[in-house]
């Protein structure tokens, strides 16, 4: 569809909602409105769409939400939409409401779902990284991650005072689904004495003998952070093998959907604005199926299939320094 065919654009936020989302639909109504277009949006995520739960956005619709962690149009999870029929039906809810665009901020899940609507029904796409678990390929970071990462380390920072008041050791369990982008980040920011992340695995053994090591000159309390990894309730599993190789009694802290919550930081917001804005500029400039995201300071665009395909790695000096600086 040539830049002047598209009118009207809708916005959305699918998956797991994350704290900057607010931040990344004004951006899209504000820009949207400054060029003429009319904006709408869906509620419910894919869930809104194949229920046509559609509303008229003006500037005022996003008037002080900038601050606010969640999303205003709500993000629903929606097994259904892996039918192609349902599929079928939003599409056909998008060209009833004359929508010519659909901005899609959410994580892999929900590009899938775009990447569908794209292929199957030629539905013109752009999503934006709107996840805390930071594991979409094509942007350094994802909208959300910055402050997930900080409210985390605030909690493992209150974990800390106790656990050096009782001499004890923690497992603080974080976020991240199958990544470990958060618990590395927050492992080194935290000063913690052992980190777990499915991309680089240690065992229990190497645990205790860091534990070990810093006993042996004079620590007596310890933070150890794991990323959820394919099972909630990982910490558990660490805290019982950890006590079998030492006896060592570990306290387990899960951080669950705090992380999820909160005001967006300075660099959330600031991310969200740039790529929400873009992400009508792209539209109008023709480009769809592909999710912008932020590459060093630049706006650059990556197709949705490779965004979800292909694996985000962790730098590997961060995860060695990870283990050298707790050792
Ligand atoms: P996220 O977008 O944060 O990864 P989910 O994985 O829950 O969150 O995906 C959000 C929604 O996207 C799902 O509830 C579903 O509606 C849609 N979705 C996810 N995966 C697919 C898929 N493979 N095909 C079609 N739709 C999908
Ligand atoms: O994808 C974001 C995320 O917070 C993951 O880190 C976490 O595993 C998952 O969502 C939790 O999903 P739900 O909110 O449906 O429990």
């Amino acid at each position: 569809m040539s830049e002047s065919k598209i009118k009207t654009l809708a916005v959305m936020t699918s998956g797991g909602d994350s704290p900057g989302m607010n931040a990344a639909i004004r951006a899209v109504v504000r820009q949207s409105l400054s060029v003429g277009l009319q904006v709408k949006g869906i509620f419910n995520g894919y869930r809104g769409m194949i229920q046509s739960e559609f509303c008229e956005l003006q500037a005022g619709s996003v008037a002080n939400i900038i601050q606010r962690g969640g999303t205003i149009l709500k993000a629903g999870r929606c097994p259904e939409f892996l039918k192609p029929e349902i599929r079928a039906q939003a599409a056909d809810n998008l060209r009833s409401a004359q929508i010519d665009a659909l901005v899609c901020i959410g994580g892999d899940g929900s590009f899938r779902g775009a990447q569908l609507l794209a292929e199957e029904h030629g539905v013109k796409v752009v999503g934006l990284p709107g996840t805390i678990d930071n594991d979409l390929f094509g942007t350094d970071y994802t909208i959300g991650y910055d402050t997930a990462v900080n409210t985390a380390l605030d909690a493992i920072d209150r974990i800390r005072d106790t656990a050096a008041s009782h001499d004890r050791l923690f497992i603080v369990e974080v976020m991240g689904r199958e990544s470990g982008f958060i618990a590395v980040d927050v492992g080194v920011a935290g000063g913690a004495e052992a980190v777990f992340i499915p991309e680089s695995p240690i065992t229990p053994d190497q645990a205790v003998e860091q534990i070990k090591k810093g006993m042996a000159r004079g620590k007596m309390s310890s933070i150890l952070v794991a990323a959820e990894g394919q099972k909630p309730g990982r910490a558990y599993d660490l805290a019982e093998a950890i006590r079998k190789r030492s006896g060592f009694e570990a306290k387990v802290c899960i951080l669950g959907h705090i992380q999820r919550g909160g005001s967006p930081t300075a660099r959330d917001r600031i991310l969200a604005s740039r790529l929400g804005a873009a992400a009508v500029d792209f539209l109008l400039k023709g480009q769809s199926s592909v999710m912008l995201g932020l590459q060093w300071q630049d706006v650059v665009a990556t197709s949705l299939v490779d965004t979800y395909s292909q694996r985000k790695p962790i730098p590997q000096d961060l995860i060695a320094l990870s283990h050298i600086l707790a050792s």
